[in-house]
């Protein structure tokens, strides 16, 4: 897909797509309480229709129309075994939750996903799973999927993980569900709680201190009602490019700003941007604002340590932005991101170098001179949705054409990026 420098300002409003992480997890759990699940706000995108599929496949029901999901859940122990191989797609928290699910049932089966997913490290939650008395195995002996997963009695375990992983975390909490015990998991900083807040709304009891998560085995789950905040991952490409480009003025609507996941916005003010809260507000304990955001000049910042886990996925627009600020923004801590959907260090590293950026890769993150004006180039996406739509925005302010291929992957999580993206940008 060919994209050239925008020659006017971002101006609009923009209500972007529900929320991934929240959209997976109330399909998964409206499936384990009793009665009905009612979604509004739902991201269709490609991870969570694979999470959908996942659970029609293990005989819960779900409708979805323009307007809603359903989900028709059938309580805690009401999965059945599917037919076949659960397919995770390109999904990591389909694929780590659902193991959660799994170690926990009556029934074996095995899951796997793409080639990105058949590449990413699963030794992460087979660790915790297995102290737990859960039977997971990968199949080709790599900690990589395919998994196989035999259900089994479970024990409750403290897990203190290596990681700030919310899917680690989530993974260990849900198989907790299932356990003879109090489960807890205590992370080395706190990464992003939407399935501490969303359990409590079905009924579960999950507490937390400091960086440790509890749940207590055996809840009584019933349906509920969620409402997806707008996705503060894919309002991060539109706050960068309005931020970028002299003019732009942009609303976005109900956007969520739960402090576990906000660490872009932290970022972005701290190197001068201007955005204002507007009617700040509250949806199943997980809080929401419209953001107004205006052109500004920006400065150079440092992002490490326990801030990383709150702006994990917007590290690759982060990049963008920083290449448009004056100075240096140090960016540490960050060794997470060579184990996403690609290794996203190394590909904005070398992406942002073909288009002139002053950029060098560290062994934990990078270091970026912003400031010098970018030139066109071809960026191959990797098949990451976040990569292409990062590049997508770089290249508005990029002399010459940008060709980014496989663009289309941008489904993954934002089915209607490139029309939103024409809307504002002209
Ligand atoms: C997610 C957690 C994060 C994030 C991913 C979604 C979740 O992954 O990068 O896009 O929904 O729990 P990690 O837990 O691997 O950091």
């Amino acid at each position: 897909m060919l994209f050239t420098k925008t020659t006017s300002p971002l101006k609009g409003e923009l209500t972007v797509p529900g929320d991934k992480s929240i959209s997976h997890r109330a399909v998964m759990f409206g499936a384990l309480s009793e009665g009905l699940t009612e979604i509004t706000h739902f991201l269709p995108g490609a991870d969570c229709l694979s999470t959908i599929s996942c659970f029609e496949k293990m005989g819960i029901h779900i409708e979805q129309t323009n307007e809603k999901v359903l989900v028709h859940g059938k309580g805690l122990h009401g999965l059945t075994a599917p037919s076949g191989i659960l397919d995770c797609g390109n999904s990591g928290t389909t694929t780590r939750l659902i193991s959660g699910i799994l170690a926990g049932q009556d029934f074996s089966c095995t899951l796997t996903g793409d080639a990105s997913i058949q590449k990413r490290p699963m030794g992460r939650i087979i660790k915790p799973l297995t102290m737990m008395n859960g039977q997971i195995e990968s199949l080709t002996g790599n900690d990589c999927a395919p998994l196989k997963i035999i259900g089994s009695s479970l024990k409750g375990i403290h897990y203190r993980s290596p990681v700030a992983s919310a899917q680690v975390k989530s993974c260990v909490l849900l198989a907790g569900l299932y356990a003879d015990a109090p489960t807890s998991v205590t992370e080395p900083a706190l990464s992003r709680n939407h399935t501490e807040l969303m359990l409590n709304h079905f009924g579960a009891s999950v507490t937390t201190q400091e960086t440790t998560a509890a749940v207590l085995p055996e809840p009584k789950l019933i349906g509920s009602s969620i409402q997806v905040p707008g996705d503060i991952s894919s309002a991060a490409y539109f706050i960068a490019a309005a931020l970028m480009i002299p003019g732009s003025e942009v609303l976005l609507k109900n956007v969520g700003i739960n402090p576990t996941r906000d660490g872009f916005l932290r970022a972005a003010l701290d190197m001068g941007a201007d955005i204002t809260f507007l009617n700040r507000a509250t949806q199943g304990g997980e809080p929401t604002a419209d953001l107004l955001v205006r052109y500004s000049r920006l400065h150079g910042t440092t992002v490490e340590g326990a801030m990383i886990p709150t702006l994990i996925d917007e590290i690759p627009i982060l990049a963008v932005l920083a290449a448009a600020a004056e100075g240096t923004t140090a960016i540490r801590d960050a060794q997470e991101l060579k184990v996403k959907e690609s290794n996203r260090l190394d590909i904005m590293t070398k992406g942002l170098g073909n288009m002139g950026v002053d950029i060098t890769a560290t062994e934990d993150g990078m270091i970026i001179h912003g400031g010098t004006p970018l030139q066109g180039a071809v960026i191959d996406s990797h098949l990451d949705h976040r990569i292409a739509m990062s590049f997508a925005i770089a290249s508005l302010t990029a002399e010459g054409e940008t060709e980014i291929t496989r663009a289309e992957c941008v489904d993954i999580s934002y089915p209607e990026f490139y029309r939103d993206l024409r809307r504002l940008a002209g």
